[in-house]
């Protein structure tokens, strides 16, 4: 079944929606401790799971956190990390390292650990087997926009040892930790990127060619 091209068009109020969404979703850092109510996640899931994913294999399987004592340990993770990553750093560019905020672990109500699992045989994926990450990182994109939406922060936590976290949490052989999220309502809603206002790097301009590289 497929609806026609007019049933499937937008009205203008729904673009301006979805691209408000987009044009306004933050990695957010700074939670208030009011749970995500149950009825919010599940749409957020339904979000996650309608994302595309090489040969429709929907790669992946999420863990969710609200005890403190895990998220305690992955804190304990992140301080390991962010002081190994720190010492990369010297001068200048240390001191604005040193007042950066990079997680609210400690803050957020919930923490998403979301996981690649592995996939025996499919399609499409043979030749690029990283494409099963990009559907799973795909999927976190359609969780971070819907939480926009919804008016939920979502925060990704790159910094942390993943084998560390995997073992906290069980993972079974085969499967990857490649996002960790924390999740919950934001204190305030930033208008740019933190790191930005922070001084530690503008963003740039979208950099776009024409048939080929110059
Ligand atoms: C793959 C990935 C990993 C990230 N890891 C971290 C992290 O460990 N700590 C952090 O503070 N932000 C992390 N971020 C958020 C980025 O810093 C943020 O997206 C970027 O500064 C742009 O800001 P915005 O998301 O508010 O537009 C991560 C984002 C992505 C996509």
């Amino acid at each position: 079944m497929a609806n026609s091209w007019e049933t499937a068009a937008f009205s203008e109020a729904e673009k301006e929606a979805v691209y408000r969404a987009l044009l306004t979703r933050r990695d957010i850092r700074h939670f208030r401790p009011d749970p995500v109510p149950e009825e919010v996640l599940e749409r957020l899931y339904q979000a996650f799971h309608a994302a595309p994913s090489v040969g429709l294999t929907q790669p992946w399987a999420i863990v969710e956190i609200r005890e403190r004592a895990t998220k305690e340990k992955v804190f304990a993770s992140y301080q390991k990390a962010r002081a190994r990553e720190r010492a990369l750093f010297e001068g200048k560019e240390r001191q604005v390292y040193d007042r950066l905020r990079l997680e609210g672990l400690l803050e957020a109500p919930l923490h998403l650990a979301v996981f690649q699992r592995p996939v025996a045989r499919s399609l499409g994926h043979h030749t690029m087997p990283e494409t099963l990450a990009y559907s799973v990182v795909l999927a976190v994109g359609n969780l971070w926009i819907a939480a926009r939406a919804e008016g939920i922060g979502v925060g990704w936590v790159s910094l942390l040892h993943p084998e560390e976290v995997e073992r906290l949490l069980g993972a079974p052989p085969g499967y990857r930790l490649l996002a960790y999220l924390c999740l919950g309502y934001p204190r305030a809603w930033p208008e740019e990127p933190l790191l930005q206002r922070a001084g530690w790097r503008p963003g740039g301009p979208l950099l776009r060619y024409q048939e080929r590289f110059p």
